[in-house]
């Protein structure tokens, strides 16, 4: 077994009988580590950043966390105007900090609920971010991406 998986499924053998932590909890509670523990998908954030259009001015991140994947953006695209959205305001607190210089508008709020107006943005990412939810309330989302 991958040491990954061990180690997930240790927490969830530890933690089964505790209540759930809601999503802003679970990510406030372990900013100070998650850095570091996401530096494993380092080339994909490089990867992510190439598949932007060079055209592109402004970005909506959904999820956008410490904005692992907008320090690789932000290197292709120093000027670029970004919109993250995130509901925790610790992660937001760290993205606000090490990206002082930048045209960042950061909401701390739920990408489900959030109104984004229509046709606002050039392009749209999200990492890691989705996965939490089933599929068809994604679909939901990735409908409201679409039209803008
Ligand atoms: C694994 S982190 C990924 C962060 C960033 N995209 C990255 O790759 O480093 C997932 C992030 O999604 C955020 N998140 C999860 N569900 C959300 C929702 N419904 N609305 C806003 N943010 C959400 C969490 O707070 C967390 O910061």
């Amino acid at each position: 077994m991958d040491a990954n998986y061990r180690e997930l499924k240790e927490w969830l053998d530890k933690t089964q009988n505790e209540p759930l932590e809601t999503m802003a909890a679970f990510f406030n509670a372990r900013v100070d580590s998650y850095e570091e523990h996401m530096s494993r998908w380092k080339r994909q954030y490089a990867w992510m950043a190439q598949l932007l259009p060079a055209e592109t001015e402004t970005l909506l991140d959904i999820g956008c966390g410490t904005g692992l994947e907008l320090d690789c953006i932000f290197s292709r695209f120093s000027h670029l105007r970004i919109t993250g959205i995130d509901l925790s305001e610790s992660m937001l607190a760290v993205l606000s900090q090490k990206h002082a210089d930048k045209a960042l508008t950061l909401i701390c709020g739920d990408y489900f609920q959030q109104d984004f107006g229509e046709s606002r943005f050039d392009a749209v990412v999200a990492f890691e971010t989705l996965h939490h939810f089933t599929a068809e309330k994604n679909t939901r989302c990735l409908n409201v991406c679409a039209v803008l």
